[in-house]
């Protein structure tokens, strides 16, 4: 990996320009565009989710919809202020299927997340954080490999490269969780999300 010694924010506005013409697989083809990772370019922490939403593909800005409603109020009960982190995604083009006016998530598979990898690792050296949070599996996916598991391996700091990974649930699986679950699915990725805090003092 290229390891800039200062952080440098027009070397990432280079990369979300040069992402934005990238046809590494399929899925710019239907998507509206590329969402690329946005935030602090000298961010202490990373956040990495799966692939943007309907609302982001839209906007073209990376948890704007409704998970991105659940990681804010998350951030902010763990005691982080969004400003100073840096969010992306391992995929950086909505995978969907349509149904009727309908646009419904589907999963990216393993070769999307291979050929996007190159974008997060570049975000990766290009910010030098000293923690980045793989939101869910298929950021743990692209950041670790096949070997971790989110409900196994979650909440602790996981040594990657030179800095700590940590791994917590997905804010959209906190939507998906029956109502009477969710206040503790919640509970529980901030507690996580507060571990990450504190192990950069924040
Ligand atoms: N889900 C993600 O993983 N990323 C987003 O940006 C929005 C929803």
């Amino acid at each position: 990996m290229d390891r800039p010694t200062q952080p440098d924010a027009g070397a990432l506005t280079q990369l979300a320009s040069a992402a934005r013409e990238c046809t590494a697989c399929e899925l710019y083809k239907d998507a509206t565009q590329t969402v690329f990772g946005e935030g602090a370019p000298d961010a202490r922490l990373v956040l990495v989710g799966e692939q943007p939403g309907d609302a982001e593909d839209v906007q073209g800005r990376p948890f704007v919809g409704p998970a991105g409603g659940v990681l804010d109020r998350a951030l902010t009960a763990a005691g982080i202020d969004r400003e100073t982190v840096y969010v992306t995604n391992a995929v950086k083009h909505f995978r969907f299927v349509q149904r009727g006016k309908r646009r419904i998530h589907a999963k990216p598979g393993r070769e999307h997340i291979e050929a996007c990898h190159p974008w997060l690792a570049k975000e990766l050296a290009q910010v030098r954080p000293e923690i980045v949070v793989a939101l869910g599996a298929t950021a743990v996916q692209a950041l670790l490999g096949s070997k971790y598991r989110v409900m196994r391996d979650r909440g602790a700091l996981i040594p990657f490269g030179d800095l700590d990974a940590l791994i917590t649930i997905h804010p959209s699986a906190v939507l998906r969780m029956p109502p009477e679950d969710r206040d503790k699915g919640f509970g529980g990725l901030v507690a996580d999300l507060t571990i990450a805090a504190q192990a950069i003092g924040s």
